[in-house]
């Protein structure tokens, strides 16, 4: 009976052929990016210095489906259609009569869902004679999926790291040579901007903002060399939309429609591959409850702005609309290294402010429990970014518990934790705590906001 399956699996030949770009659905259109240097809206040419045409166009893109190039469908298939898994033993463990399914991106030979986006934009700047791609890297994840998909199109790749997850992370690092990128902590003396931040500061702990501003310059400076962005733009969420294309067929197999899809956020990348689908039945009618998950410690959409800001602490990104605690926002050092940035996804910001999806903060411990008791389960040792989302899974199944429903819970598993031991060391010492980010750190980050001209 295909309504016991516990692995529910999609035939290769099912895979999706084309990603969904949820822009021309879009409850009203995105505020156009703007260029730091003039304060006007960013003209192609300008985005040309640090990425592909393929990819810019795509970014802009009104097309509700773009095809999959061949060359990316070749490699999808080393993992894809990564399978959606019906959690039983943790829903007996909870004693809920909810159903709780999750996708399991932790599958790919990188370990997380920023594969799916790694491979197509190294294609498409390959494409284009570029030879080497600089990125930076939170969690260490991205980082190993750029390293092994410019590694499969012949590229080289530069990789700035966030200091305090080089240190913690050393295998990570490794990983990423053995794909044969280099890596480099950062801030680092390589750049004008490291330069800078480590006279100020030489024990700085690094941040996503400030890894993307050297990465962004390397790229800015060096005509063989574009910029990768893990996370946050147009195209790098549509990217992952395989996610939940696939996720959706495997519901229908089983007969099945969630009532909540949850996912964490961090740049918002791996929800939103998960959920735009989703969010389209959504906009076309359907009831669904569509759940961001962040950490209190970085509650973006909780408890950001919904105004323009840069993307980096150099200012030398894009400056777009979107939900921001503040570009010197310098959170701390909590486990979840991926889900320490201070923007969220443009699509995601104007989605949440028109109330077409929900977000929730949860602190690290809570989430550190929910995967230890998912691990043990279910088997798989999660990601710390993805424990957001289990947190927020259980939450929902021992809700339906205490009203009785038999809910349909969905969640996107972004990734294992294979290399995040040394937190789950951190988290059975009882060395962890859980962090509000103070609103008033928050108020003094939003003070320096650019001005915009449009
Ligand atoms: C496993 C995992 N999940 C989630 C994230 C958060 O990124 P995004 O919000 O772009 O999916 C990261 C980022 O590094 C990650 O490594």
């Amino acid at each position: 009976m295909p309504h016991e399956s516990t692995k529910i699996l999609l035939p290769e030949k099912e895979m999706p052929r084309q990603w969904y770009n949820i822009i021309p659905d879009l409850p009203r259109p995105l505020s156009p990016p703007v260029s730091p240097a003039t304060g006007k809206a960013i003209t192609p040419e300008e985005l040309g210095a640090i990425f592909p045409m393929g990819l810019i166009l795509q970014e802009v893109s009104q097309e509700s489906y773009i095809d999959i190039p061949g060359e990316i469908l070749d490699i999808y298939r080393l993992w894809r259609p990564s399978p959606l898994v019906r959690a039983r033993r943790l829903e007996e463990a909870i004693g809920t009569p909810a159903k709780i399914y999750f996708k399991n991106e932790s599958v790919s030979p990188a370990g997380s869902h920023k594969l799916n986006t790694a491979v197509a934009q190294a294609y498409y700047n390959k494409k284009e004679g570029i030879t080497k791609l600089s990125t930076e890297t939170g969690a260490g994840q991205w980082g190993s999926a750029l390293s092994l998909a410019c590694n499969y199109f012949g590229m080289k790749v530069h990789v700035y790291m966030v200091r305090v997850s080089y240190d913690q992370k050393p295998y990570r690092k490794l990983m990423m040579e053995t794909w044969g990128g280099s890596v480099t902590p950062s801030p680092s003396p390589l750049t004008s901007v490291g330069r800078e931040i480590l006279a100020k500061d030489p024990d700085n702990l690094g941040n996503l903002g400030i890894a993307i501003s050297e990465a962004v310059e390397e790229a800015a400076t060096n005509k063989d060399t574009n910029y990768a962005l893990g996370s946050v733009l147009n195209h790098v969420c549509m990217h992952q939309t395989v996610i939940g294309l696939e996720t959706r067929k495997q519901l229908e197999l089983v007969g099945d429609y969630p009532d909540v899809v949850i996912g964490c956020v961090g740049g918002g990348s791996n929800f939103s591959g998960m959920a735009f689908p989703f969010v389209r039945d959504k906009i076309n009618g359907r009831e669904v409850k569509i759940l961001a998950v962040e950490p209190t410690a970085c509650p973006t959409l909780t408890k950001g702005r919904f105004v323009y800001d840069y993307g980096d602490e150099a200012k030398m990104a894009p400056i777009v609309e979107m939900y921001t605690l503040g570009h010197t926002f310098m959170p701390p050092s909590i486990h979840a290294g991926g889900l320490r940035y201070h923007g969220m996804a443009p699509l995601l910001s104007l989605l949440y402010h028109e109330n077409v999806i929900d977000a929730v903060a949860v602190g690290q411990t809570g989430c550190f429990e929910a995967a230890v008791l998912f691990a043990r389960t279910e088997g798989i040792i999660p990601a710390p970014e993805s424990s957001h989302a289990i947190r927020a899974a259980i939450d929902e199944a021992i809700k339906a518990k205490e009203e009785g429903k038999r809910k349909t819970i969905v969640f996107n598993l972004s990734g294992h934790g294979h290399f995040d031991m040394a937190s789950y060391e951190r988290y059975f010492s009882g060395q962890l705590d859980d962090y509000e980010y103070p609103a008033k750190l928050i108020e003094e980050a939003l003070t320096d906001l650019p001005k915009v001209q449009l």
